[in-house]
């Protein structure tokens, strides 16, 4: 209690005694409210107050000066006279500001005289303050709220979070209870503290991963990851990261992946944390990738495929969604697009009876949804039906028969070359006058090609080595029957062994038609 009790006029004992005297009471007021400053003043019995008046002290260069409260610029009903002309002379002073805090003075006139209080009422002006102890938690932990009020008496408080009520003081804190706090004289509730906010904060909620944009995605689009949450404090850019099927990609709010790719399809998911929290995990998200379809192949069972049997082409890819529709072609001339001819669809193109016109370039035209896309062509090769004989022997008569012919061949050639000059003229001659070669056209056999004359018939034939021979060797042999005489005259041979003998020597009446690409086929053209 500040308040205490000045005696005025401590000249004269005793109050009510009938002498000149104020007696006033300091006082202590909350900054709204309105106070009464009590008073009551006393004279000798035989005047009659005339008149009464408040005084302020305000204190100027010149002094202590008081001033008449009517002549203080302050709203009208601020001060409010509540005594009388007799004895109580207590003064209302309503929604004490700042300003008021001073000292007041009490005088009065009567018939016979006049009388200002030689002491003073002091006007304290406090207010009220809130303390939230503490002023930030995390979620879960205790609050007190305090309401502290600058006069020492006592008084009833109400409390209000942004405006609205609160029944209790002491509360363990949920991010509901984060607001500004202030309290306020009960009944008076415009009388009340500054505000005082109370930050609860709390892990990571609703922490959600969403890609951008929604909706299919193919293949080289850009995509957008970005995790969201409610936090406080909220999540910083480094307090997100981003996963994908366990694995770390990065972290950031956000995170782009341009020219997205299959490789890139996966489960996604974030996560955040502030530092009330350790990382929260978002919720998955799938992303799904669609693409044209890639990696064509096409495999054959059997990989072999012999005359009349069956074979089955099969078309793979990968595609998403799926492949689903397939288309096949056969090229039937080369490198030119209009000369591929649709011959199925479905994923596998069966053949049930290989034929030779079957062979060729096949290729596959895969659609899904996302595209199209041709495997690359693939061969189909049909391996004749073979009744052999088995391979040793062949090899050994083709090496002996090389090296027979080889020596023939060179014998002829020596002698050849030294008559043929003499002989030109009469191999021409021969050459117009005599029939076509006749051309062997199966592989089975020994091939000879004689020029005959026109009247005789084959004299020498230069056979006896390519008799040795099995069916891959091919000899052409022209024979000239003009010539009487029984000794050879001259010869041209051309040797073409095993990716060897090629040494460019092709006179101009050598016959020689390779029919297979066989690995040894030795050539020989014998004139005699
Ligand atoms: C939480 O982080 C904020 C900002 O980074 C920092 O100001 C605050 O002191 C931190 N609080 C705790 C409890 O670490
Ligand atoms: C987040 O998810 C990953 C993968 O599912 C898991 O290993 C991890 O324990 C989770 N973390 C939290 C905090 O839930
Ligand atoms: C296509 O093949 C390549 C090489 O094998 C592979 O890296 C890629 O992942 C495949 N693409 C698809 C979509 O399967
Ligand atoms: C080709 O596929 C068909 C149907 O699946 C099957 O009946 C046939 O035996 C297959 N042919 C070959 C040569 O694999
Ligand atoms: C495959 O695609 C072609 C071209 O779009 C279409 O004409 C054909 O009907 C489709 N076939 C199937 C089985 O969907
Ligand atoms: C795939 O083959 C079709 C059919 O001939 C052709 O029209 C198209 O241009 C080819 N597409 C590609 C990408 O090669």
């Amino acid at each position: 209690m500040e308040s205490w009790i000045l005696i005025t006029l401590v000249t004269i004992p005793g109050v009510w005694s009938g002498n000149w005297g104020v007696r006033l009471e300091n006082q202590c007021a909350l900054k709204g409210m309105s106070t009464v400053i009590k008073c009551t003043y006393d004279y000798p019995s035989m005047n009659i107050v005339t008149s009464v008046t408040w005084y302020k002290a305000i204190r100027e260069s010149r002094g202590l000066m008081l001033y008449r409260l009517s002549s203080l610029r302050k709203p009208r009903g601020h001060f409010e006279y509540q005594g009388d002309r007799w004895s109580d002379c207590k003064l209302k002073i309503n929604n004490v500001q700042w300003s008021d805090e001073g000292s007041y003075y009490f005088g009065f006139e009567t018939t016979l005289n006049r009388w200002t209080s030689r002491t003073h009422a002091y006007l304290s002006v406090k207010e009220l303050t809130t303390v939230v102890q503490p002023s930030t938690v995390t979620e879960g932990e205790r609050v007190n709220l305090t309401c502290v009020s600058g006069c020492s008496e006592p008084m009833d408080v109400v409390w209000f979070r942004d405006g609205q009520p609160v029944s209790s003081v002491v509360f363990q804190a949920s991010r509901r209870d984060a607001g500004r706090y202030h309290c306020a004289i009960l009944g008076q509730e415009h009388v009340k503290s500054a505000p005082v906010a109370l930050n609860v904060q709390y892990a990571p909620e609703k922490v959600k991963l969403s890609l951008s944009p929604v909706g299919d995605i193919m293949a080289g689009d850009t995509v957008t990851f970005t995790c969201s949450s409610d936090a406080n404090p909220p999540v910083t850019e480094s307090g997100y990261s981003l996963y994908k099927d366990g694995e770390f990609i990065g972290s950031g709010q956000s995170h782009s992946i341009s020219d997205i790719q299959p490789g890139h399809m996966g489960r996604y998911y974030c996560q955040a944390w502030n530092n009330v929290s350790r990382m929260i995990n978002s919720t998955e998200v799938l992303l799904d990738v669609k693409y044209p379809p890639m990696n064509i192949s096409v495999s054959m069972d059997p990989p072999h495929v012999v005359e009349g049997d069956g074979v089955n082409l099969t078309c793979s890819s990968s595609a998403n969604p799926a492949a689903d529709n397939y288309t096949w072609y056969k090229r039937t001339a080369p490198s030119s697009s209009s000369s591929l001819l649709q011959v199925g669809s479905g994923q596998m193109l069966s053949l049930p009876v290989m034929t030779p016109s079957h062979a060729g370039l096949y290729m596959c035209q895969v659609r899904n949804t996302a595209g199209v896309s041709n495997s690359t062509e693939v061969q189909l090769v049909m391996v004749e039906k073979q009744s052999d004989s088995p391979p040793f022997p062949i090899l050994a008569g083709i090496g002996v028969s090389f090296v027979v012919t080889l020596v023939i061949a060179a014998l002829l050639f020596w002698k050849k070359w030294r008559t043929s000059a003499d002989k030109k003229n009469a191999m021409t001659d021969l050459k117009q006058g005599g029939e076509e070669p006749i051309y062997a056209t199966t592989t089975d056999a020994v091939y000879a090609s004689v020029h005959m004359g026109p009247t005789s018939a084959p004299l020498v034939s230069a056979q006896a080595s390519a008799s040795l021979m099995n069916s891959h060797h091919h000899v052409n042999t022209v024979h000239n029957p003009t010539l009487d005489d029984d000794e050879v005259t001259y010869t041209t041979v051309t040797i073409n062994p095993r990716n060897k003998m090629n040494n460019g020597r092709t006179p101009q009446d050598t016959r020689c038609k390779p029919e297979r690409s066989d690995d040894t086929v030795i050539y020989a053209t014998v004139v005699t």
